[in-house]
């Protein structure tokens, strides 16, 4: 007889080629810790089931601890039958303790075997995922509120548009991922639902206490139609998904620092320790981190076009093609975890500079604000923005800076203009004229930093997983 699960029916020999082809031990051995809590409970289950005695889940469960013990100090060898992390873990525990590990698949299938561990392993990911993601928002507040004196040319079409604080431009960053991990909670709690017992599709046939199994595992609850349980991989699709929009948020925060920290913005100066040189260029100081950041959301967005490519058109239950999903899976785990240690780093250890910061503020980003002075002296909006515009002109054609036009010459465009009109020059007033919520003052930025603490703090102890 073959050491191969399924040999009982095949007489020819299988293609060497095809061995390697099917296999997919070289990467779910990755599941090697769940693939063992999942098959102890398992025989915890069939015990409580009157299927195996006392002894017999005391003997498959002290074996898989042995086999859990070589995986982790390393010493677990590899076979060459071993197709999956499901088949090797398996012929371990008969090496060690003989026939009865024999028992331990009784009524269940390496279907619904392997859509637990999947989910089991990619719970515990997530909650590392979660302390990734509040640490990074953790650093860009505390910067924020360190920071929050220093100003900066706001920019929409990369064009400067009105003058913000630095510390309202690294919040608008935190409040993406404010969303992010709020959309990691609510997936986990999709993630935490148990297909074990639901056989190769159509249920275990034995009485298995299917909530207490569950409950055994720490799952929140069992799958409830069996055919679905083996094939639902929609918990990956959405992880993935959740995966692309983080990373594309860090794309856009690379974007922003890749231009700012340029020699010709200089806004920032980054670390050296997330950045590189030029092998042949020696003045290079290269956004390396960034650039990877920004690159890696691609592959990450492949990962999740590439498993619903995978899921489309699928006949009911499991298909081999489910052996697909995991590849980008643990791509994208891997990636997530290092793309959010690195940008905190990054925005831990960079310098603004807050000199050159300010002395691109030039008085052309106040001219709304030279509009809005009109407003508050009762003229309407879509006249004082064409005054506005005017005066732009007016001092585009004198080839002086907008904020020394003569008052003379304003109050030619309207005569509500007076000598408080100076006041409008000043980059401070006019971020703190911003103090609605949202907005740029130093009021309202305390105020987004207590809001999003506060959501940390409230949900920090949560445990989603
Ligand atoms: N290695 C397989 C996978 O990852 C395990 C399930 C195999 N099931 C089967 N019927 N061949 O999907």
């Amino acid at each position: 007889m073959s050491n191969k699960l399924w040999g009982g029916r095949f007489t020819g020999k299988t293609d060497p080629l095809m061995e390697q082809f099917n296999a997919s031990i070289g990467f779910d051995r990755t599941l090697w810790a769940a693939d063992i809590a999942g098959s102890q409970a398992y025989a915890r289950a069939l015990g409580n089931a009157g299927l195996l005695t006392g002894d017999e889940v005391a003997a498959l469960t002290d074996g898989l601890d042995a086999v859990a013990e070589e995986w982790r100090a390393g010493t677990f060898v590899i076979q060459p039958g071993d197709e999956d992390i499901h088949t090797a873990n398996e012929r371990r525990l008969t090496e060690l303790i003989g026939p009865v590990a024999g028992k331990l698949h009784t009524g269940r299938s390496r279907n619904d075997q392997v859509a637990t561990d999947l989910r089991l392993w990619l719970r515990e990911e997530i909650a590392r995922l979660r302390v990734d993601l509040r640490q990074l928002m953790t650093v860009t507040i505390e910067r924020a509120e360190a920071e929050i004196d220093l100003l900066m040319p706001g920019y929409t079409h990369l064009q400067p548009a009105q003058p913000i604080r630095w510390s309202h431009w690294l919040l608008s960053h935190a409040w993406a991922w404010q969303r992010d991990a709020q959309r990691l909670d609510e997936l986990a709690a999709r993630v935490n639902i148990m297909p074990l017992g639901s056989g190769a599709l159509a249920g275990n046939p034995f009485p298995i206490d299917r909530e207490e199994l569950a409950a055994d595992l720490g799952f929140d609850a069992a799958t409830g139609n069996s055919l679905d349980g083996v094939s639902d991989r929609d918990f990956v699709a959405e992880f993935l998904f959740w995966s692309t929009m983080t990373m594309l948020h860090l794309s856009r925060l690379a974007e922003d620092l890749i231009i700012y920290s340029s020699r010709e913005f200089s806004f920032v100066t980054l670390a050296d320790a997330y950045s590189t040189g030029s092998s042949l260029m020696p003045q290079k100081k290269n956004p390396d981190a960034l650039e990877l950041l920004r690159g890696k959301s691609g592959r990450v967005l492949g990962n999740l076009t590439g498993l619903m490519a995978t899921l489309k058109g699928l006949p009911s239950t499991y298909n081999k093609d489910l052996q697909e999903d995991k590849e980008p899976l643990f791509d994208a785990v891997s990636n997530l975890h290092g793309s959010l240690q690195i940008a905190r780093g990054i925005i831990s250890t960079l310098t603004p500079n807050a000199l050159v910061m300010q002395a691109a503020l030039t008085s052309e980003m106040l001219a709304t604000d030279l509009a809005e002075y009109l407003v508050r002296k009762g003229v309407p909006f879509r006249e004082t923005h064409h005054i506005a515009g005017a005066a732009v002109q007016m001092a585009e054609l004198q080839a002086i800076p907008l904020a020394e036009l003569d008052l003379d010459d304003l109050r030619s465009l309207h005569e509500a203009f007076a000598e408080d009109v100076a006041d409008v020059w000043d980059f401070e007033r006019s971020v703190e004229r911003r103090t609605v919520r949202g907005g740029s003052s130093r009021r309202a930025i305390a105020e987004q930093m207590a809001l999003l603490r506060d959501w940390l703090t409230e949900t920090t102890s949560l445990t989603k997983s």
